[in-house]
């Protein structure tokens, strides 16, 4: 059994402010994205960190090839996984919205295409308000497939607004508010409650210092 309690780190957007986070609870991780290797330990030798691409995290976490990870809601939102979720984080906080280019009305559209990262999500959306939608499933650049006729909305995140703007589009609808979890593996909660709950408790303090 690993000594240090193994935590998933999410590459990309998420990624400087999960380590800014760690680093006020007092978790100095050494390393970060910039290097090339994989896992890297914290100043204390109390956990060892490892940086992988978002939406491969809950698989990881629940599977216990890693304890616990931060990831944001939207990847947890898009299927169920068999993890614990005990903490919102508070940080990459953003939007998951429908939106379309400006001046298309969608309500005039019978059967619209959509273009998501997030099929699952899109389509208990579009089922809940009983509209007939085809969903074209895409892994990045979503905001560019209303531009090129791929598709007449997409389902996509929003953080500041801009890519959307530069893309002619504009927000129609909410789906779902984003913010990062911290999640832990249903075992590791048990047989590691000691350091998991060490965690849990640093993070608590300085995401909930101010509230
Ligand atoms: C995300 C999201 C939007 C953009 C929103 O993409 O999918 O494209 O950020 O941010 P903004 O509102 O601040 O402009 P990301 O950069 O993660 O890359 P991706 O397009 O490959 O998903």
């Amino acid at each position: 059994m690993r000594t240090t309690l193994l935590i998933a780190l999410p590459k990309g957007r998420l990624f400087d402010a999960a380590i800014a986070l760690l680093s006020r609870a007092g978790i100095a991780t050494n390393g970060g994205e910039g290097s090339r290797k994989l896992t890297f330990p914290d100043a204390e030798g109390k956990y060892e960190f490892v940086a992988l691409k978002p939406a491969d995290i809950p698989v990881y976490v629940e599977s216990g090839a890693v304890d616990a990870g931060i990831v944001g809601s939207d990847i947890l939102r898009e299927q169920e996984y068999e993890v614990y979720e005990p903490l919102d984080l508070r940080i990459g906080l953003c939007r998951l919205v429908l939106a379309a280019q400006e001046g298309v009305d969608l309500q005039s559209i019978p059967h619209m295409r959509i273009a998501t990262k997030y099929p699952r999500t899109a389509t208990r959306f579009f089922a809940a308000r009983n509209r007939h939608t085809h969903i074209v499933r895409l892994e990045g650049s979503v905001e560019i497939a209303p531009l090129l006729g791929l598709a007449d909305a997409i389902v996509d995140l929003v953080e500041t607004g801009r890519t959307l703007r530069e893309n002619g589009l504009r927000v129609v609808e909410d789906v779902a508010p984003v913010s990062a979890k911290l999640i832990v593996n249903r075992t590791a909660m048990k047989t590691r409650s000691g350091a998991v709950r060490s965690l849990i408790t640093a993070l608590d303090k300085v995401v909930y210092a101010s509230s």
